[in-house]
C-alpha cells in the first residue's frame, strides 16, 4: 500500500471579484454576525462547562466573536480517561487507516466550506490578513496531513536487516499512554499539527490550544471529526494554562508533550515533569518550538532591493509575531547607505488595519499584553541614547491593539531590542563597517540565546559559505538571500536548537519519529 505522493497545496489568491473572494467575505461575514459557542470536546462529546470566556477580536475591541467553554480539573480528568479508552483501539488501528482520516481532512481543507471557516476565524480572532490566513489555516495544514502521512509510510517501512533462518523487524508502537499537545496563537496550522502528527502516529492527545486562538482551532477539531477521526482520540481542552497543566502532569499516563509557545513556560514544563518523573509509566517525549531572535546578516555585497524587501516582509508580515520573524538586522554601512531611505519609505506606506477589508498588510498584535510589552520596549527606545526610531513607534489601542510596523536604529549592538524577543512588527538595525565581516558574524552569533531562524544576504559565495560557517549553530533554519521567515511543509523542516526548543522539525520524519517506541522483534525459524 502507497500513500499518495504529496505536493505541497496551491496558494489561493482571493483576487478581487473572484467567487473566491466572494465566499470567504461571505463567511467572515457570518461569523462576524452570529457569534460561536465553542464546547470542549470530550471523548467525542461536547462539553458545555459553564465556566465562559469571550472571544474578542483584536483588531476590533466591539466585535465579539463568541465564548468558549473553558475545561476546568474534572474535565481535564475525564479527557484523560477518553484519551485512555479511546487509546485501546486507536494505537491498534492500521496506519493507512489512520492516514486516510489526516488524507480525508486535507483534502475536505481544499474545498470551500472548510477552507473558507479556518480562513476566516483565522482573520476575525487571530486578526491575520488574507494572504496569512490562506499560507498558514489552510496551506500549510493541508500539507502538514498529507505529508505526515507520506513520512509515517517511509517510517513504518523502515525495517532491518535479517539473515537465513532469522527475521528481524521493526515495530513502531505508539506512546503507551496519552500525548499533550499545547498550541500557540499565532499559526492556526501549528495546533492542527501538534495533536494530529501524534495521533497519525497511533497516539491519543489532549489538546490544549492558546485562548487567543480558540475559535480557528476548534474548526480544526470540528473538521477532523468530520474527516472520520473516532472519539477521544484527540480531546480538545481550552481554559487556564495552569489549571489544566496541573492535572495533565500529575497522571502516571503522560506519555509526551508537544509544545509550541514561550521559551519560560517550555523550561516550567520541563521542570514539572522533571519533578515527577518516578511517577510516569515511561519516561515522556519532550517536543518543543520555543522562541526566537531571529536575524538577518547582510554582507557589503548583498543586493539592497533584496534586502529591503527580506526585512519589510521578515519583519512586518502577521505583525512580526512569527517565531521565525526578522527582528535584528545587522548591515554593512555601504549598503545601508544605499537602501536606507527606501526601507523608511516602504514601512511608513505600510496599510495596517482591519484585515477583512483585504488591503491591508497587517492587522493587530494579538491581546493587551502583547500591545503594552511593545508599548514599553517603543517607549524607552524613544528615550534611549543611542538608539534611533527611523519608522514607526507608535501605538493606538483606541479601536484595536495596533502596533506601528517600527525600524529602530541602534548603534549598541546588545541593546535591549538586539538581544530580546519583543512577538511584534519591531526590526532592530546595526550599522556596521564595513571591514568587519568576521566580527559581526560573531556577534550575530552571540547576541541572544535563541538559534530558530537566520539569513544572509551576500552576493558572494565565500562570504555566505563563512556565514554558513559561523553561524552553524545560530540557527535551525538558515536562509541563503530570503528572508527568514516561510518554511513549506515538505521543503524546508522548520525548528531551532539553543532556547529555541528541541529541534524536532515540524513537518518532517523527524517529528513523527519522537511520537512512536520501537521495538525490534527477532524471529528465528
Ligand atoms: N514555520 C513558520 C515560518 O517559517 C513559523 O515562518
Amino acid at each position: 500500500i502507497r500513500i499518495p505522493t504529496p505536493e505541497n497545496d496551491p496558494i489561493r489568491a482571493y483576487a478581487p471579484g473572484s467567487e473566491e473572494r466572494a465566499s470567504l467575505k461571505a463567511r467572515i461575514e457570518e461569523l462576524a454576525a452570529s457569534p460561536t459557542e465553542v464546547p470542549c470536546i470530550i471523548g467525542g462529546e461536547e462539553v458545555f462547562t459553564g465556566n465562559v470566556h469571550e472571544m474578542r477580536s483584536p483588531h476590533d475591541h466591539s466585535l465579539v466573536l463568541g465564548h468558549y467553554h473553558a475545561a476546568g480539573p474534572d474535565e481535564v480528568r475525564r479527557a484523560i480517561e477518553a484519551a485512555n479508552d479511546a487509546w485501546q483501539s486507536w494505537s491498534r488501528t492500521a496506519w493507512v487507516d489512520r492516514a486516510s482520516i489526516f488524507l480525508r481532512g486535507a483534502d475536505l481543507l481544499t474545498g470551500a466550506k472548510w477552507r473558507d471557516t479556518l480562513n476566516a476565524s483565522t482573520m476575525l480572532l487571530q486578526s491575520k490578513t488574507v494572504f496569512q490566513a490562506e499560507i498558514d489555516a489552510a496551506c500549510e495544514l493541508v500539507d502538514f496531513w498529507r505529508f505526515n502521512c507520506h513520512f509515517a509510510e517511509g517510517i513504518y517501512a523502515e525495517q532491518p536487516l535479517s539473515a537465513p533462518g532469522m527475521w528481524n523487524r521493526s515495530e513502531y508502537r505508539p506512546l503507551e499512554g496519552f500525548v499533550y499537545a499545547v498550541s500557540p496563537f499565532n499559526f492556526t496550522s501549528i495546533g492542527g499539527n501538534l495533536s494530529g502528527a501524534p495521533a497519525m502516529m497511533g497516539n491519543t492527545v489532549l489538546w490544549k490550544p492558546s485562548n487567543t486562538a480558540v475559535l480557528s482551532n476548534y474548526f480544526v477539531m470540528r473538521l477532523m471529526e468530520a474527516a472520520g477521526l473516532p472519539a477521544g482520540v484527540i480531546n480538545f481542552i481550552p481554559g487556564d494554562p495552569v489549571e489544566v497543566t496541573d492535572v495533565v502532569l500529575a497522571s502516571p499516563d503522560f506519555a509526551g508533550l508537544h509544545f509550541t509557545g514561550s521559551t519560560h513556560v517550555f523550561q516550567m514544563f520541563w521542570e514539572r515533569i522533571g519533578k515527577n518523573i518516578s511517577q510516569y509509566r515511561s519516561y515522556p517525549r519532550i517536543v518543543g518550538e520555543t522562541g526566537g531572535k531571529d536575524f538577518i546578516v547582510a554582507h557589503p555585497s548583498a543586493d539592497p532591493d533584496a534586502l529591503r524587501t527580506a526585512m519589510i516582509r521578515g519583519a512586518f508580515e502577521f505583525q512580526g509575531q512569527k517565531c521565525s520573524a526578522a527582528s535584528r538586522a545587522y548591515v554593512p554601512r555601504s549598503v545601508w547607505d544605499r537602501m536606507k531611505d527606501g526601507l523608511i519609505e516602504q514601512t511608513r506606506s505600510i496599510a495596517m488595519g482591519d484585515p477583512a477589508d483585504f488591503r491591508n498588510f497587517m492587522g493587530a498584535v494579538i491581546d493587551e499584553k502583547s500591545f503594552k510589552k511593545l508599548a514599553g520596549y517603543l517607549e524607552r527606545a524613544k528615550e534611549a541614547e543611542g538608539v534611533e526610531i527611523l519608522a514607526g513607534g507608535g501605538c493606538d489601542d483606541s479601536k484595536g491593539w495596533f502596533v506601528e510596523p517600527t525600524l529602530i536604529l541602534a548603534d549598541d549592538p546588545r541593546y535591549e531590542t538586539m538581544c530580546e524577543e519583543l512577538f511584534g512588527p519591531v526590526l532592530t538595525i546595526h550599522v556596521y563597517e564595513d571591514g568587519e565581516w568576521e566580527a559581526v558574524l560573531e556577534l550575530c552569533d552571540s547576541t541572544s540565546p535563541y538559534a530558530l531562524t537566520g539569513a544572509v544576504f551576500s552576493d558572494d559565495r565565500e562570504a555566505a559559505r563563512q556565514a554558513m560557517d559561523a553561524l552553524r549553530h545560530a540557527a535551525g533554519n538558515f536562509y541563503i538571500n530570503d528572508k527568514p521567515t516561510g518554511a513549506v511543509v515538505g521543503q524546508q523542516p522548520f525548528g531551532g536548537s539553543r532556547a529555541s526548543g528541541t529541534n524536532d522539525k515540524a513537518g518532517s520524519p523527524m517529528n513523527l519519529l519522537r511520537w512512536v517506541s520501537a521495538r525490534s522483534i527477532k524471529e528465528t525459524f
